[in-house]
C-alpha cells in the first residue's frame, strides 16, 4: 500500500514535539531542501521513518533515531543540486559530496549536539568510511551519550545504506555501495560486509524498508 511520507513525516515532528527547537530546525530544513534538493529530502524523510521503526522494534528511542534519521544529510544543503540530478559522479564530485557529514556536523551542533554528532557518524560507522570520529567529539560530552549516539548512529547509517542502495538514481561507482554491486554482492551481504557486528540492525532494516520499496 502507497504510504504519503511526507505527510507522515510532518505529522511526527509535530507529535513529537522536541526540545531544544529540533522540531524548527527539522521544518526549516524540509522546507530549504524541498526548494533546491527534493531527492535529498525524500530520501531524508524515508530514513527518519526507517530508523523509527527500527529503533522502535529494538526497544531504543524512537524520537532520537527519527530526528538523526531526518537530518543526517543536513550537510547536502549547502551544496550544489546537480550532484545530485542522477548522473555518474566523478571522484572528484565524490570528494565534494563526502563534505556533507562534516558541514551538517557543524551546522546542526550549533542547535542540537545529539542529532549533529549522529550526522557526523553517519558515514564513519563502515569499512572506509568518513566523516567525524570519537576523536573528534567535543569535551564534556558523558559516556552513556556517546554510547547513545552510536547506538542511534549505527541504525541510521544501515537505514541509509539500504535507502540510497535502494532508491537512489545518482552513480557514485567510487562508494562501497556500488563497488559490490558491481562484484554481484546482494544488498544482505553487502551490509553484513560493510557492519558486520549489527545483523539483528540489518535484518530489521530490510525486512521494515520493504515497505518503501520504489513504485516501479
Ligand atoms: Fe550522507
Ligand atoms: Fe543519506
Amino acid at each position: 500500500m502507497a504510504i504519503d511520507v511526507s505527510r507522515r513525516v510532518n505529522n511526527r515532528i509535530t507529535r513529537y514535539s522536541p526540545g531544544g527547537n529540533l522540531d524548527h530546525t527539522a521544518k526549516l530544513y524540509r522546507a530549504m531542501a524541498a526548494i533546491r534538493h527534493p531527492q535529498v529530502m525524500a530520501h531524508t524523510d524515508r530514513v527518519a521513518l526507517l530508523a523509527e521503526k527500527v529503533a522502535q522494534a529494538m526497544g531504543k528511542d524512537t524520537k532520537a533515531a527519527f530526528f538523526a534519521g531526518l537530518l543526517h544529510d543536513f550537510g547536502k544543503i549547502v551544496l550544489p543540486d546537480t550532484l545530485f540530478d542522477g548522473h555518474n559522479i566523478s571522484a572528484d564530485e565524490y570528494t565534494n559530496i563526502k563534505s556533507h557529514a562534516i558541514s551538517g556536523f557543524d551546522i546542526l551542533g550549533e542547535f542540537h549536539m545529539f542529532t549533529a554528532l549522529c550526522a557526523g557518524l553517519h558515514h564513519a560507522l563502515y569499512n572506509r568510511g568518513y566523516g567525524l570520529t570519537i576523536d573528534d567529539f567535543p569535551s564534556g560530552i558523558t559516556l552513556p551519550l556517546i554510547k547513545k549516539v552510536l547506538e542511534i548512529a549505527s541504525i541510521v547509517s544501515i537505514c541509509d545504506f539500504i535507502d540510497a542502495y535502494t532508491h537512489r538514481k545518482t552513480k557514485l561507482k567510487h562508494s562501497p555501495a556500488s563497488q559490490g554491486k558491481a562484484q554481484g554482492q546482494s544488498l544482505r551481504e553487502l551490509l553484513l560486509a560493510q557492519y558486520p557486528g549489527d545483523a539483528n540492525i540489518i535484518d530489521l532494516a530490510l525486512k521494515t524498508n520493504c515497505e518503501f520499496a520504489p513504485a516501479d
